[in-house]
């Protein structure tokens, strides 16, 4: 079991948690900014709240969206490596154009953001794939590690650069998820000598029996259909779990007695929770799976997709509870939050980081990087539709909506689990262990 994780692991592992820190950073303070009013100390763009949320809505999904163009540019032209590097260059020049105080550089900057992330984000998850060799039971562990690296990320960004954003400015705060995204380019730079192998560009022509316009086969048919299946479970799924930055977030300030030791905890705080959890149980989690795997149990990323979506579901479940305590006009308990929270992580953890793993092994090599491309597409569409979701409780309920969630989820999950067999048939053995060595 001792087995080692590849060198460069390390290296995608930092390049990625700063470029997250930056990210989930700017986006911390992004509405706060742009609906403080436009006078007196740390001013901001004095715009409406759903103004900014409509900027903020549009954003997250670009951010996303963009990388299709960003896998192309991978696939075609540039090669992996390369695509990430200009990616973390074009990071790190939005957000120090954000930190220039003038409307101008605030849409140069988004613009920047959005092309550089769309760049760097699915390319390098496709690296950390081609770290490993075809069947290596240690590809999903290595993708949970690297989740864990971007949760790392995730945790701390708020509270560093959304303290030094609200309290001291918020272009010194741009600023600083701008240093973040550079520290990063600085370990992806150091760290190229343990990168020769991965992310380099590959002529469709040279890739072993494909020729540049050869029709895909039929194996490789199944398996884009089975991805594509896939990408809906991934809808479905960031459609309820993003619930925590919308409805969640709200109905925690509203509703959730939030006093520990007579102490009144912010309600933003309890943002930091889920990538924590993650953190936490991210290891745990991935060696469940993995020990499932080698004990020769179903284990196929379909199989765990579907578990998660349901696991996700009970967390909702636990959230209507918490309404169902809350309809008297008392606050309820905290640990109806904590508790959905850490059922929608270990849900989490089982579709998100195995979702990446999964396109890695079963996307036709000439389209890997758009394939990624089309997965992050997927996720900022139901980052979308969780806002439109989350929107609908205002007139149907909270309960309603935590229920409806809860229902939806499960019954989603079984239906995947009916049909599990022949969807799993359409992977034609691409996840089938291949050990080379007995030790692992
Ligand atoms: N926390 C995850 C991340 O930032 C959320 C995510 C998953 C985003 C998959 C995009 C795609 O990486």
């Amino acid at each position: 079991m001792a087995r080692k994780h590849p060198k460069g692991l390390p290296i995608l592992f930092f390049t990625e948690m700063w470029e997250r820190f930056s990210y989930y950073g700017m986006r911390a303070i992004l509405v706060l900014y742009i609906t403080k009013e436009a006078i007196g100390n740390n001013p901001g763009l004095g715009w409406s709240n759903s103004d900014a949320l409509a900027l903020y809505g549009w954003y997250t999904m670009l951010v996303y969206v963009m990388s299709i163009p960003g896998g192309i540019l991978a696939d075609r032209v540039l090669g992996q490596k390369k695509t990430v590097l200009i990616g973390g260059i074009l990071i790190a020049l939005g957000q120090l154009t954000l930190a220039i105080d003038n409307m101008i550089s605030f849409y140069s900057g988004l613009t920047l953001l959005i092309l550089g992330v769309g760049a760097l984000k699915p390319n390098i998850s496709t690296m950390v794939g081609g770290l490993y060799r075809e069947g290596d039971p240690m590809r999903d562990k290595g993708f949970t590690i690297f989740y864990i690296g971007i949760n790392i990320g995730a945790a701390s960004a708020p509270l560093l650069v959304g303290y030094i954003g609200e309290t001291i400015g918020w272009h010194f705060g741009f600023g600083l998820a701008g240093i973040g995204m550079i520290l990063g380019l600085f370990v992806y730079v150091w760290g190229q000598k343990y990168l020769e192998t991965v992310g380099n560009y590959v002529p469709a022509k040279k890739i072993e029996g494909t020729k540049t316009n050869a029709p895909l086969t039929k194996i490789e048919k199944d398996r884009v259909i089975v991805l594509l299946i896939s990408f809906i479970i991934v809808i479905v799924f960031w459609a309820a779990y993003e619930q925590a930055g919308g409805l969640m977030n709200l109905y925690t300030k509203e509703k959730i007695n939030r006093v520990v030791f007579g102490y009144e905890i912010p309600a933003s705080i309890f943002q930091s929770v889920p990538a924590l959890f993650v953190i936490i149980f991210g290891t745990p989690v991935a060696a469940f799976w993995v020990k499932h795997q080698l004990k020769g149990k179903e284990s196929s990323s379909l199989y765990k997709m579907a578990i998660g979506t349901i696991i996700t579901g009970f967390g909702f479940l636990l959230m209507s509870g918490a309404s169902l305590e809350a309809a008297s006009g008392q606050k309820a308990m905290l640990l109806w939050l904590v508790g959905a929270y850490l059922l929608h992580v270990i849900g989490e953890l089982s579709i998100s980081p195995v979702a990446l793993s999964f396109i890695t092994k079963l996307a036709p090599v000439k389209y890997a990087s758009i394939m990624m491309g089309v997965y992050f597409a997927a996720t900022g569409l139901g980052n979308k539709l969780a806002g439109i979701v989350g929107e609908f409780a205002t007139q149907a309920g909270e309960f309603e909506i935590f229920t409806g969630i809860f229902v939806f989820c499960v019954l989603f999950g079984i239906l995947l689990l009916v049909f599990f067999k022949k969807l799993k048939a359409l992977t034609h053995g691409a996840e089938d262990l291949k050990l080379e060595h007995e030790e692992a």
